[in-house]
């Protein structure tokens, strides 16, 4: 039988077994759910056996366990590292949900006119990551697999991947390979397939603005003591100026600029600014003066707000001044800039505005480097000539604006490349309610990974 005659007899199947990852709640941001987390490795290595890797194991780490496994057919032959992660972010707010974030369910909808999985992980990453493990069985089962494979699945992505570091940093001669391979990010739609070249990197912090010492009653003391919520909107609200451009002394120290050539040939990714502002019904866009959208979604530095609370916010009105006012902060960062030190210019920026009447405190939430992924590498052209032949189009090379951490640690402390070969579209709803994966792109991708792995044998031997 051939890897597409394997596939069709077995869709349904490779459905259901989705879905039964699907529903257990790997929620790794909340401890509540932490016997689930473990269930969710224990059913990926099981899945991991089933398929016919050997060396299948939990491995412990500080936090939630690494799924490792292995199919090494001849030493000889170069060796594929496949990265995923099988921990899901939380569903909230649930009541958005139409209908139960680990009850997974398939519908249509205009842009996946096939059918999508519903389910929180749908797409990031657990329907992604398991791709790579049925195209494993499916190149197994029928007698195709051309290379060695090794499986690394993790369960912190979406905290941060904190133990990571130090796992690979343990298990150099273990991860010993010669590229990475990931599908955790999109293609630009169904009919335009892409290849991620390029993530950015992440500092993200929560700052408190303190007053006085207690709530208070805003009429006895109203008008003349710090309000810790004005203040910090006025803060906050000064972090950018009139161009949108970030004031944090020091920002864009380390950015790299492209040059004129580089945003030509971004320029011809397509992209439509109508579309995108219906996509998510907004009238008009907005950002960095002088850069394009798609530029500012992933060449450029941001700072935004991800939460700010203080005060009361029940039913009703209560006059009251605050003492405490609180807000989380996320900035992306391009190459090269660095998170910590990003991080520390941030926090000396914000004690510096602060005004004498409050006191303020910075505390470092996780980060990531930014990394830019080669387009003549061997392993890209093996992911390019494989999406050609499975969309019949040469994908388009893209960077994306979202971070992937630990592609920057496998460069530098395993030395290796990473390919960013995802399937999921933006409008795939990932981090929010009603995340869902297309049937379309779960299969297109079981179909093109085989692909990738005999291109890449056969690049590597000429
Ligand atoms: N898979 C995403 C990142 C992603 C999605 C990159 C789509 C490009 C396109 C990943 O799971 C994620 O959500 N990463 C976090 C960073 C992490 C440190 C919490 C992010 O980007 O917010
Ligand atoms: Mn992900
Ligand atoms: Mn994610």
């Amino acid at each position: 039988m051939d890897s597409n005659n394997y596939l069709e007899s077995n869709k349904d199947r490779f459905l259901e077994e989705l879905f039964e990852l699907l529903r257990i709640p790997s929620i790794s941001a909340d401890t509540a759910y932490e016997s689930d987390v473990v269930k969710t490795a224990e059913l990926v290595k099981t899945s991991l056996e089933k398929a016919g890797a050997e060396n299948v194991e939990l491995c412990q780490t500080e936090g939630y366990p690494i799924v490792y496994g292995e199919k090494i057919i001849d030493p000889n032959l170069p060796t594929v590292l496949v990265y995923g992660h099988y921990d899901v972010q939380p569903p909230d707010p649930i009541e958005l949900w139409t209908t139960e974030p680990f009850d997974p369910q398939i519908r249509t909808t205009e842009i996946h006119p096939k059918g999508a999985i519903f389910a929180r992980g749908a797409c990031d990453d657990k329907g992604q990551m398991f791709m790579h493990v049925k195209a494993f069985e499916v190149m197994l089962a029928t007698d195709s697999l051309p290379c060695n494979v090794k499986f690394m699945i993790e369960g912190e992505e979406e905290v941060g991947s904190e133990n990571l570091d130090q796992f690979l940093i343990d298990n150099k001669e273990k991860l010993k390979a010669d590229v990475v391979l990931v599908s955790d990010t999109g293609i630009i739609s169904n009919d335009i397939p892409s290849i991620t070249v390029g993530l950015r990197g992440l500092s993200y912090v929560e700052v408190e603005v303190t007053g006085p010492n207690r709530d208070l009653h805003s009429g006895l003391y109203g008008g003349g003591v710090p309000n810790p919520i004005n203040i910090l909107c006025e803060m906050v609200a000064g972090l950018k100026d009139e161009n949108q451009h970030i004031t944090v002394e020091g920002f864009y120290d380390k950015v790299v600029e492209l040059s004129n050539d580089e945003r030509e040939a971004m320029a011809k990714a397509p992209f439509s600014k109508e579309e995108f502002k219906k996509s998510i019904d907004i009238s008009d866009v907005e950002g960095e003066e002088g850069y394009s959208v798609p530029e500012r979604l992933s060449i450029r530095p941001t700072l935004d707000l991800n939460g700010i609370w203080g005060g009361y916010i029940g039913e009703g009105a209560k006059t009251v001044i605050a003492s405490k006012a609180n807000a989380k902060i996320s900035m992306r960062l391009v190459p090269d800039q660095e998170p910590e030190e990003i991080t520390r210019l941030f926090q000396e920026h914000f004690e510096k505005i602060a005004p004498n009447s409050v006191k303020v405190k910075v505390t470092p939430h996780h980060g990531g480097d930014p990394a830019v992924t080669p387009i003549d590498h061997p392993a890209y052209r093996a992911a390019s000539k494989a999406m050609e032949t499975t969309f019949g189009k040469t994908p388009v090379p893209f960077r994306g604006g979202g971070s992937i951490p630990i592609v920057a640690a496998f460069e530098k402390i395993l030395g290796l490349k990473t390919v960013l070969m995802g399937f999921g579209l933006d409008s795939d709803a990932i981090h929010s309610p009603d995340e869902h994966y297309g049937v379309f792109n779960y299969f297109k991708g079981i179909e093109t990974i085989p692909h990738f792995y005999k291109n890449y044998e056969e690049m590597m031997r000429s």
